[in-house]
């Protein structure tokens, strides 16, 4: 059989290889193969390791020469808030004040003022806005991406967020996997209305379901936004109209989230920076992932998730950005990484999984992407490092050289190579 394309020459090739979810001691268990080549055929992996490869290569195959540099799967940022319009500096100046994030949002600011622009923003502005966030994701290594709503808080908001996604989903290369997540806060104009608010909700997940606009609901459980009981209620809907849901839990006030999760059967819990040791022990005997968002505690100055304690105690753990303009305002996932190490402390192969196959698990498509083996997509990263400890050593900067996507090369040296 003849490739379309072949990496050859690369330095180390790094891949998770067990049946995920991994959970804890599982999540180091990282193939390495030295002196390895990538053959790709109709957007697939078609062979890799390091025996010869020549047999593949035609007249029409493209070489790509790895020049010994290392190769992994590409990054898949499990936890976006990707498509919203403007900025909020000026909040990010009142935080660093020492005002409290969530006072910020129960005075009308915070997730509220991102929902009032992005309510007023064309559908255009928030696919241009959207598209160039994509682009740079995929420049530091991101080959998919969730995309939650929630900056609507109004079924024509929320749908035209997603419909935002859905066209993204035709047009980037990059893979994308939507959630709706009205239930992000309770809208100005219900306020003190919770309960009105919910009974809308209730109705606006049957039009998304209707519409197919989203895999999966997320709900914001915490103080002053939504309590355990009423995630529980939205959540139950959610799931008996077929959704996957998954929980924005114990990020700021340890309530309870992260075992609601697990007892919703919930493929994600996301953020836990103050969950409790009962609840780690539930996720640790359950196949809900815990996805933890170390960038959304650096620029909160908040504590960080006790990814250690999970680990060690059996729990299956994933990385991702939590992109958004109110508490994580960067595409960098690299850096994500970075802080992944030096402040969860975890260790390089720990993060690769957390990074790739544990996402893709969670978002339901390990069976298509996460790992790099024969059948799966040929999304991969070529990275100038000698080795993987060195991405996460050397910090801030960008080490991806090429993402191949699909098999096709998407980004070239640094560089977005655009279809014609
Ligand atoms: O994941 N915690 C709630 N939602 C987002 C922040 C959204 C915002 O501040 O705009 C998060 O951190
Ligand atoms: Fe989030």
């Amino acid at each position: 059989m003849i490739a379309d394309l072949i990496v050859y020459n690369i330095g180390k090739l790094y891949t998770p290889y067990l049946t995920p979810p991994l959970h804890g001691e599982d999540m180091s268990k990282i193939e390495v193969i030295d002196d390895a080549f990538v053959a790709v055929r109709d957007g697939l992996i078609l062979d890799l390791g390091n025996h010869k490869y020549k047999k593949y290569i035609s007249k029409e195959t493209t070489l790509i020469d790895a020049r010994q540099m290392i190769v992994c799967p590409g990054f898949i940022d499990s936890h976006t808030h990707l498509v919203h319009a403007g900025s909020r500096e000026d909040e990010y100046a009142r935080l660093r004040s020492g005002i409290p994030y969530l006072e910020i949002l129960k005075a009308g600011g915070g997730i509220l003022d991102t929902v009032d622009k992005t309510r007023k923003a064309s559908f255009e502005h928030l696919y241009k806005m959207a598209y160039q966030a994509l682009d740079e994701m995929m420049l530091y290594g991101v080959t998919t991406v969730e995309a939650k709503s929630g900056y609507g808080l109004n079924i024509e908001t929320e749908v035209k967020q997603l419909e935002v996604v859905k066209k993204l989903y035709q047009h980037h290369p990059i893979h994308l996997v939507s959630t709706y997540m009205g239930a992000h806060a309770v809208p100005s104009e219900f306020k003190d209305r919770k309960e009105a608010y919910i009974e809308e909700l209730m109705g606006d997940m049957d039009t998304i379901k209707a519409l197919d606009l989203a895999q999966a609901v997320d709900v914001f459980c915490e103080t002053g936004v939504f309590s355990v009981s009423e995630t529980k209620r939205i959540l139950e809907k959610a799931k008996a109209l077929g959704f996957q849901v998954k929980i924005h839990a114990d990020e700021i006030d340890a309530l309870g989230g992260a075992g609601l999760g697990v007892e919703l059967g919930a493929t994600s819990v996301d953020h836990l920076m103050a969950i409790s040791d009962e609840d780690i022990k539930k996720l640790s005997q359950s196949h809900t992932v815990a996805n933890l968002l170390p960038g959304t505690s650096f620029f909160l100055n908040k504590e960080y998730a006790p990814a250690r304690k999970m680990i060690d105690q059996n729990v299956a753990v994933s990385i991702a950005g939590d992109f958004n303009p109110g508490s994580c305002p960067t595409e960098n996932f690299q850096l994500i990484m970075q802080l992944a190490s030096n402040k969860l402390k975890m260790t390089s192969e720990e993060i690769l999984t957390a990074a790739t196959i544990n996402p893709a698990y969670h978002l339901q498509i390990d069976h298509l992407t996460g790992s790099l083996a024969i059948g799966k997509q040929a999304n991969l990263l070529v990275i100038d490092a000698p080795n993987l400890n060195y991405v996460l050593y050397h910090f801030g900067i960008n080490h991806v050289k090429h993402v191949l996507i699909d098999g096709k090369i998407v980004v070239r040296n640094r560089q977005i190579v655009r279809e014609l």
